[in-house]
């Protein structure tokens, strides 16, 4: 089975796990556990400290790619389209080409519904898998980040493009910080599976942003849960590296040529 179809195929039956990677070694250790590895633009804040994923560019997101790449054995491989490279079905189309040929992706993912269906709907055309990402969209946010489904006209907006986009073939969506019943009603309404994040349980997969989740980036953002608190293990080793240095424990005869 295709590793699309397999995805697809978990809805209403196992949960899709989805988490991020950015570079080789994280690949290699999340690809063991997940289903989805997401090379997500969130590496514009969380790695360059950008103070909005609409500074990454294109050239990024491929050198990360590439790396990702070389540590994802089994699960499905997926790149965020960064801000302003599908704007037209054009650039779309030319921007998708060049992320799946430079970078052996499984397929992309770009933001939005309506606005870009032209979009989407072409490069589906032309073979190449898209994932959706509807709700909070980071690359069209201008100020504060807020929950979307509170009112009537957002939650008609999230529904009738969540159905667009499932009608024009993308074979998931994510969901960001959409409100708890609208994420379930548009999980209820899909054939296809969505990604919560922010989203409820509801959702027929997770995904986080993998620094997050094990405590290397520090953030305060509701649904984050730290798993683990990895700056301790780093702060252990690094301390004993410089601490046997200084007493010349290190390098030892072993350790010579
Ligand atoms: O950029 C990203 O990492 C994402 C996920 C958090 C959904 O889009």
């Amino acid at each position: 089975m295709k590793k699309i179809d397999k995805i697809i195929s978990k809805k209403n039956k196992s949960k899709i796990v989805c988490l991020t990677a950015y570079s080789k070694n994280f690949a290699e250790e999340v690809d063991k556990h997940v289903d989805i590895i997401l090379v997500g633009d969130s590496l514009g804040s969380v790695l360059y400290n950008y103070s909005t994923t609409r500074k990454v560019s294109l050239t990024e997101m491929i050198n990360h790619s590439k790396s990702v790449r070389l540590g994802v054995k089994k699960s499905l491989m997926v790149v965020d389209m960064p801000y302003k490279t599908y704007d037209t079905t054009t650039s779309a189309l030319k921007n998708a080409k060049k992320v799946l040929k430079e970078t052996n992706c499984d397929a992309v993912k770009l933001e939005g519904g309506r606005k870009i269906i032209k979009q989407i709907k072409y490069l589906i055309k032309n073979n190449i898998p898209v994932m959706g990402h509807l709700g909070l969209l980071p690359q069209s946010v201008k100020g504060k980040f807020k929950s979307k489904g509170k009112n009537d006209k957002e939650i008609k907006q999230l529904i009738n493009d969540a159905n667009l986009l499932e009608k024009n073939g993308v074979f998931a969506i994510v969901l960001e910080c959409v409100k708890t019943p609208i994420a379930k009603k548009i999980t209820q309404n899909l054939n296809i599976p969505t990604i919560g994040i922010g989203s409820s349980v509801h959702c027929d997969g997770q995904v986080l942003v993998t620094d997050d989740l094990l405590g290397l980036n520090e953030t305060k953002i509701k649904f984050v849960k730290k798993f683990l608190n990895i700056k301790k293990y780093i702060k252990e080793g690094v301390k004993r590296y410089a601490s046997e240095v200084r007493s010349k424990k290190y390098p030892s005869k072993k350790h010579s040529y």
